[in-house]
């Protein structure tokens, strides 16, 4: 904590802020309220112009990667020197609101504004990312332009990624304009000085608690498995019980298995969830013979969230011996849990008290590209409510009071780093 001057009063104008968020929440493949903007999508690449807008607005400069992240650069008084940097993610999943990832960005950018207008210079760089892709909906995998920033996910592996229709990244993102090796998107070690990301807490602790910041210390281990269950169909009437293999009466006891492993560990922190259950042929009369779930499974201890996943195998095994069902796991990634900076914590907390505000430590039980980027820069996040902790609905909500505190604390934080 410092008893020093702070080294500048940010000029936060949430009213321009207010009219921004509202305005990307505008471009949506849905009826507004109603957010859905799914990567590489025609909304998608209306959101990006309309951020790079207000960037090269601001006097940013612009550079783009092989995947689609955009950095949008203000130049330091020393741009030689290892930058810092902020930023989230645009895209939204289906029937999504309009604060996820986008506080970040158009935050982010109200941070940069707000030390120009208070006469700032940064000796560092600051830099605003937009990440491509933080959203699953498309690929089947979370965070992909910024787990490809931090090689956790080759280029070969990213090169078999396909949408729902079959078409590839390769093809998806040259068609948005992206070209370029993908190995040309890996960051060096050493390249951002930090890493802060704006985000709204999708829990309802700050809230509840009447506080108006979270300092995150931690992100919580995502994994997610794809499970495909065969078995054998029929006709609903004429095909009699003691012959059925059904895939939907298997499947759902490996729903309800998963969510007995999650609860069985006695820890908050263990989340588990079936969000996708695709049942073929999908007829009333109709015995099930092929599922395909979607699970998500994650812990702030990756010991633990394993623990839930090797029981998850283990019933996997034991319901398609009894059941005469084929049961095959696919693991579409495991990632370790993140462990936030100590010296932008530190940093956090000094701009926290520059600007007299409240706060906690917690965890991120959602996973955020800052999961990614903590791999090879330092990183750290910070929180502002969300009313109700309501989150990926079209009813979330963070007020403008937040928002401007969350974007004052961001800036002070940035400025401090960048000095
Ligand atoms: C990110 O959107 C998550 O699912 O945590
Ligand atoms: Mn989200
Ligand atoms: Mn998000």
């Amino acid at each position: 904590m410092t008893n020093l001057k702070p080294i500048v009063e940010p000029i936060v104008e949430i009213g321009r802020l207010t009219a921004e968020l509202v305005a990307l929440a505008q471009i949506s493949e849905a009826e507004p309220p109603i957010v859905t903007r799914i990567v590489f999508s025609e909304a998608d690449l209306r959101a990006r112009a309309y951020v790079k807008n207000l960037a090269l607005a601001a006097g940013l400069a612009i550079r783009e990667d092989a995947v689609g992240n955009t950095f949008l650069r203000w130049a330091g008084a020393e741009p030689d020197l290892p930058a810092v940097a902020t930023g989230s993610h645009i895209d939204a999943i289906p029937n999504a609101g309009a604060y996820d990832g986008t506080v970040g960005v158009l935050g982010g950018l109200e941070a940069i504004r707000s030390l120009q207008a208070a006469g700032f210079r940064p000796r560092r760089s600051i830099e605003l990312v937009l990440f491509t892709s933080e959203e699953p909906t498309r690929f089947g995998i979370g965070c992909l332009g910024s787990r490809l920033m931090s090689a956790v996910m080759t280029p070969d592996h990213a090169t078999t990624l396909r949408d729902k229709e079959g078409r590839s990244l390769d093809e998806l993102r040259a068609e948005a304009g992206f070209i370029g090796d993908l190995s040309s998107v890996t960051m060096p070690a050493g390249y951002y000085h930090a890493f802060v990301e704006l985000h709204i807490e999708q829990g309802p602790l700050l809230e509840r608690e009447g506080l108006e910041l979270g300092i995150v210390t931690h992100i919580a281990a995502p994994a997610s498995l794809r499970i495909l269950i065969e078995g054998e169909g029929g006709h609903a009437g004429a095909m009699l019980m003691p012959d059925r293999h059904d895939a939907l009466a298997a499947a759902s006891e490996l729903i309800l298995a998963l969510e007995a492993a999650a609860k069985s560990t006695g820890v908050i922190d263990t989340v588990a969830t079936v969000g996708v259950c695709e049942v073929f042929p999908g007829a009333v009369n109709s015995v099930p013979s092929r599922v395909r779930l979607e699970t998500d499974i994650r812990d702030t201890d990756s010991a633990r969230r394993d623990g839930v996943l090797a029981k998850l195998r283990s019933v996997a095994k034991e319901v398609a011996e009894r059941r005469g069902v084929r049961i095959s796991l696919e693991t579409v990634n495991a990632d370790p849990p993140a462990t936030s900076d100590p010296a932008i914590l530190n940093a956090l907390e000094a701009s926290i008290a520059d600007a007299g505000k409240t706060s906690r430590k917690m965890v991120s039980r959602a996973y955020h590209d800052s999961l990614f980027v903590a791999r090879f820069a330092p990183a750290a996040m910070l929180f502002i409510p969300c009313r109700g902790g309501v989150s990926h609905r079209p009813d979330e909500y963070a007020s403008p009071e937040w928002i401007t505190t969350g974007v004052e604390v961001l800036a002070r934080t940035l400025a401090q780093l960048a000095q």
